[in-house]
This record gives structure tokens, sequence and C-alpha cells, in this order.
């Protein structure tokens, strides 16, 4: 079966390899079709050779959506024909994590989506609603699980309001999953069109942090001065300290990413005085990701596909997203 190898951190090593076609699946284990992947922050990380504990050579990309076409003895969770996603931490199936269950990563420590078959445990593909594209669908392991279950652990509801920072993967998730929960949305972003493009997916105040940093000052001042219930953060740095301005006394600031480092210290004066809650996040479980897919079955939200390459446009593809030109999501087609 064909299968993209990346053999080494970078951009010029994606290797269209033959493997030996999968057997048949063996007890609670099935085979799955691949149609499409889609890519995030992660993989950029692992082609650039900063994901911790990534191998090279490996079938590279975390996300993957396809068709199961075998399974093996007792597998009651999906049939030959079921449309599905694959979970991206092949050991973390429910409840909290641990270093053993957070840890493998499928495209960065274990094999990811690029391959004509996957060979996977069945209670680690979840079934995908019918309304979704192939790419669509791949889109979703991992932004949308993020999404959500920032979302869910701060409790958002009916008049809660939220802040999301950036128009990537895991903001636009969250901004459709936070309308569907009811919630008033507040989103910035570098570009006027990607803030016009986020109005017409109905968030309710834009700014841009290009045109003023101060985009914590925007927040205290839609909300009266008292900031909102949660602020998901992607960004961390210096600017985590707006994230504390803009939270609300008793409030979550979900730390999920450090798109501007990691190793800025925070002042922990906002933290105590407001009880502010800093959630951190390593991705999700099955549990969370067939969540996240429930309320976008019952919301009928489409994600956002920015654009759809070809395998041969890999490399095109990571430019992309690693230059931050995209709006929510990246997919592969594979033509499998
Ligand atoms: N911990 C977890 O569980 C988890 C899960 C998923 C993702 N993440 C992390 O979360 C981050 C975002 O992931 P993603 O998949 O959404 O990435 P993405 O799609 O690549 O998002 C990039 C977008 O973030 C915005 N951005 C970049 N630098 C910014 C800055 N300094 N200030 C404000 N916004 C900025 C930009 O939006 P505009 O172009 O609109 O300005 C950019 O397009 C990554 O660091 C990723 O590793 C963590």
């Amino acid at each position: 079966m064909k299968a993209i190898q990346l053999t080494a951190p970078s951009l010029d090593a994606f290797l269209p390899v033959e493997l030996a076609d999968p057997a048949q699946p063996g007890r609670g284990r099935v085979l799955v079709r691949i149609k499409a992947a889609s890519l995030n922050f992660a993989d950029i990380a692992v082609v650039h050779g900063q994901y911790p504990g990534a191998v090279y050579p490996n079938i590279p990309l975390a996300d993957g959506a396809g068709e199961v076409v075998a399974v093996g003895e007792d597998v009651w969770q999906v049939k030959a024909g079921d449309r599905v996603v694959i979970h991206i931490k092949p050991h973390w199936i429910a409840g909290r994590a641990t270093a053993e269950l957070a840890g493998p990563m499928r495209g960065a420590t274990v094999r990811g989506s690029l391959v004509e078959v996957a060979e996977l445990d069945a209670a680690t593909v979840v079934k995908i609603p019918d309304h979704l594209s192939w790419e669509e669908a791949a889109s979703l392991p991992i932004a949308a699980m993020t999404a959500w279950r920032a979302l869910d652990t701060a409790h958002i509801g009916p008049g809660s309001t939220v802040a999301l920072l950036g128009t990537g993967g895991v903001s636009i998730f969250a901004l459709q999953l936070a309308k569907a929960r009811g919630a008033r949305v507040i989103i910035t972003s570098s570009s006027n069109e990607k803030l016009e493009r986020a109005r017409m997916l109905k968030a309710d105040e834009t700014f841009n942090y290009r045109d003023s940093p101060d985009w914590d000052r925007f927040v205290l001042d839609r909300t009266g001065g008292q900031g909102v219930d949660l602020v998901i953060d992607p960004v961390g740095g210096q600017g985590f300290e707006r994230s504390l301005a803009a939270v609300r006394h008793g409030g979550t600031v979900a730390a999920i990413g450090f798109l501007d480092g990691a190793a800025q210290p925070a002042n922990l004066m906002p933290v105590i005085f407001k009880e502010i809650r800093v959630q951190g996040s390593n991705g999700g479980s099955v549990a969370d990701l067939a969540s996240a897919i429930g309320a976008i079955s019952v919301h009928r939200i489409r994600p956002v596909v920015d654009q759809i390459f070809e395998l041969d446009q890999l490399k095109a593809a990571y430019e992309r997203m690693g230059a931050g030109a995209h709006f929510g999501k990246i997919a592969v087609r594979t033509g499998w």
C-alpha cells in the first residue's frame, strides 16, 4: 500500500513509499482507508524537529478521516463502510490523562494518517456525521476537541462571554461551538478580512491586534469592565498577561498554545486576586472527541476548511500553515 514518510525534520523530507498491506485485523482492531487528513500546529513542530520525542522516519499528520474497510473479532463500535475520524492519542480513551495516556501522539511519536490503510484500535475511531465531507471531518480531531474541551471545562453556556485569540483552527472551532452553546464571542485577528469572515460566523465583537496590541482593554470595555468568563489562549508569551487581565474574577484562561513562546513568566497577582483558573490542555480523550462531534452533529456545524491540498502539495500546505495565512483549517486529500 501507498504511504508518505517524513524521513527527517525537514520540509524537503516527504517521501512516497510502498509499505506491506496490513493483515486482516485482529480482535478489537479495524482497518480504515484514509480519505483525508488535516494539519495542526503540532505537525509544524514535527516537521521542524521541535516536537518532543518525535521519531523519523514516520508517517506524518495526526488528524485523519476515512472509511472502515475491515473489522476484527469482537469489534462492536463500527462496521465496514462506516465513516470515521481517528483519535490522535491511541491510548487515551476516557477520563483524566496520565503521562502514559497523553504521551503517544499520531504523526509524531507513532504512525500518523498519510497511509493508504491504517490498522487501529476500534476504540480510537469515532463515527462522523453525514453532513461532513472527508476534508471537513479530517479537520475535527485535534482542533474541535481542544476547543470543545476548553468550553466545556469552563461551563460556557448562554450568558457566558468568551475571548478567542487569532483565527486558526482551534479558535474558529471555538467560535462555532461557543455560539452553539449560546455564548457571546469576542475574537481577535491580525487581519480585517479574517475578522469579517469571523463576523459571518456570528462573532459578536472583533478586534485587530495588529492595529493595536491592547485587545485586553477592548475586552474589558465590551464587558463593562468585568472581563470574560473564558479566554482560550493559543499564543502564550508576553501576551499571556493580557489573557489574565481580560478574564473576569473566577474565570478561566485555557492555556493551549505558545505561538509567541512558552517560557515567559506570568504575574501571579491577577491569578490570586481574581481567583483565575489557568487550565492547561494536552489534547483530550476519545470521549472528549466524541462529545465534540456530538455537538457538531446536533448543530450541523460545518468546519471551516481554508484550503485543500493534494498529496504532492504537502510542502505548500505546511508552508501556508506555518505562515498563519489560513483561516480555520488546512486539509489534505489523499485520493486513496
Ligand atoms: N494544548 C492543546 O491541547 C492544543 C491543541 C491544539 C492546538 N494547540 C496549540 O494552539 C495553538 C494554535 O493552534 P491552531 O491549530 O489553532 O493553530 P493555527 O491554525 O496555526 O493558528 C494560527 C493563528 O493564530 C493566530 N496567531 C498567531 N500568532 C498570534 C499572536 N501573537 N497573537 C494573536 N494571534 C496569533 C493567527 O491568527 P490571525 O491570522 O487571525 O491573526 C494565526 O493565523 C498552537 O500553538 C498549537 O500547538 C494546543
